[in-house]
This record gives structure tokens, C-alpha cells and sequence, in this order.
């Protein structure tokens, strides 16, 4: 079956995550989005791509700050409400009745009750006609200690995170099943030798 082109991501699932952060004047936002991206391994860095009315670009762009908060499937019931259009002056945790989760290093708090948080820095806007990517910089990187498994894996039953696909609805959303499959990444390279594997030991 063939799809118009721009309904690429109806077919790639995508994470549902929320983008909490504060105003210059302290009010504090949060929006849903689904547009993210880490850039490559081993950095530190994250894209969130924005459409160019949105609170959330304009309090990263006045403060430099965003919390990136992975969110489980408990969570889906917050996302119509902090999507809804409401004026930058609402505070908009109140308006969802979201806990607040406080940041350690960034002024923006993050969400109660997610199963992850990155306490990000906007390092560069690249600004087109109707979009702009925000690359972020992760500076602080929490996981709930019952998300994570004795070998490093997310546990996803326990995490169960929020995800969508499209649907002729609009959105489907939906989690993830395991297939309790592993690789090293040293099984890409033909000597069996991955050549970051000095930035993953503790
Ligand atoms: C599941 C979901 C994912 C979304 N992802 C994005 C996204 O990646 N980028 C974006 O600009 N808007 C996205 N939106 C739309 C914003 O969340 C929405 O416009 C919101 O009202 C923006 O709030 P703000 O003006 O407080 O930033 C998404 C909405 C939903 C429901």
C-alpha cells in the first residue's frame, strides 16, 4: 500500500516524551513531543525538532534549558491536556496536574512519575522556514532504578514507555514488547573490537 510521504512517522513509531520548561518569567510549561532524536554514540547531544509557535521554543531559546522527561504509559492521559493549546502565562503543570520532579542542574523542573529525565542546554537552534531543530546537550541523565535491569537494559515492563504511531484516528499510541535479545557493539566490527568501548565502562 502506498502512503502520502508526510505520513512517514505513522509508520515509525515514535517515543512520546514531554518537554517541561520555564519561562523567563518562571512559569513553568509543558508540551508533548514526539520529534526527538539522540545525535550518534557515544555524545551527549539531543535533537528535538519544534514547530516555530510553540512556548517550549520560545522559553528554550529565552533560558537555554529543557528537561526531556521519558514517560511511561500511565502518563498518556497528560498528553491531550499539556498539547492543548494554553497562553504562555498558565502554568501549565497545574493545568495537567503534573508533579513537579526538581532539576539538579538546570532551572526548568522535570515530571514527577516519569521513568527518565535529561536535564538538557540548548547548544544550537538551526532555524528554517517552518521548523527549528533545537540540538540540546544532555548534562544530567536519571533513570528510575526500577526501570533499569541488572545488565544495563531498560526493563520494559516496568518502564512501559509511551509511544505512538499514526492512525486515519490521528494518533495510536502504544508501548514496546521485548524480544530479550542482545548484541555487543563489537559485533559490528570485523576485528570484534568496538572502538568506544572505553566510554561505556563505569
Ligand atoms: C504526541 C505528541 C507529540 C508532539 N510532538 C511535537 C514535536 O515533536 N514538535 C512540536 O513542535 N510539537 C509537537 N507536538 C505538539 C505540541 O505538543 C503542542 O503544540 C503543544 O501545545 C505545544 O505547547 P507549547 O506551546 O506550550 O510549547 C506534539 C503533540 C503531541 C500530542
Amino acid at each position: 500500500m502506498l502512503l502520502k510521504p508526510f505520513m512517514r512517522e505513522g509508520i515509525m513509531p515514535l517515543p512520546v516524551t514531554f518537554i517541561s520548561t520555564i519561562s523567563r518569567d518562571g512559569v513553568r510549561n509543558v508540551a508533548p513531543w514526539s520529534c526527538v532524536m539522540p545525535v550518534l554514540r557515544p555524545l551527549d547531544l539531543i535533537l528535538a525538532a519544534s514547530a516555530l509557535k510553540r512556548d517550549t521554543l520560545q522559553n528554550v531559546r529565552d533560558t537555554g534549558q529543557f528537561v526531556l522527561n521519558l514517560a511511561g504509559t500511565d502518563l498518556a492521559d497528560k498528553v491531550i491536556p499539556t498539547a492543548r493549546y494554553s497562553p504562555p502565562v498558565a502554568d501549565e503543570f497545574e493545568l495537567a496536574g503534573l508533579e513537579e520532579k526538581p532539576s539538579h542542574v538546570v532551572r526548568a523542573p522535570g515530571i514527577a512519575g516519569c521513568y527518565a529525565w535529561m536535564e538538557c542546554k540548548l547548544v544550537k537552534a538551526y532555524e528554517e522556514d517552518r521548523f527549528v531543530l533545537l540540538l540540546g546537550r544532555v548534562l544530567r541523565l536519571e533513570v528510575r532504578d526500577d526501570a533499569l535491569r541488572s545488565d544495563g537494559s531498560l526493563d520494559l515492563a516496568a518502564a512501559r514507555p509511551l509511544m505512538m504511531t499514526g492512525s486515519r484516528q490521528g494518533m495510536h499510541f502504544c508501548t514496546l514488547e521485548d524480544l530479550d535479545a542482545s548484541e555487543p557493539f563489537s559485533a559490528m566490527f570485523p576485528d570484534g573490537r568496538d572502538p568506544l568501548a572505553g566510554r561505556y565502562q563505569e
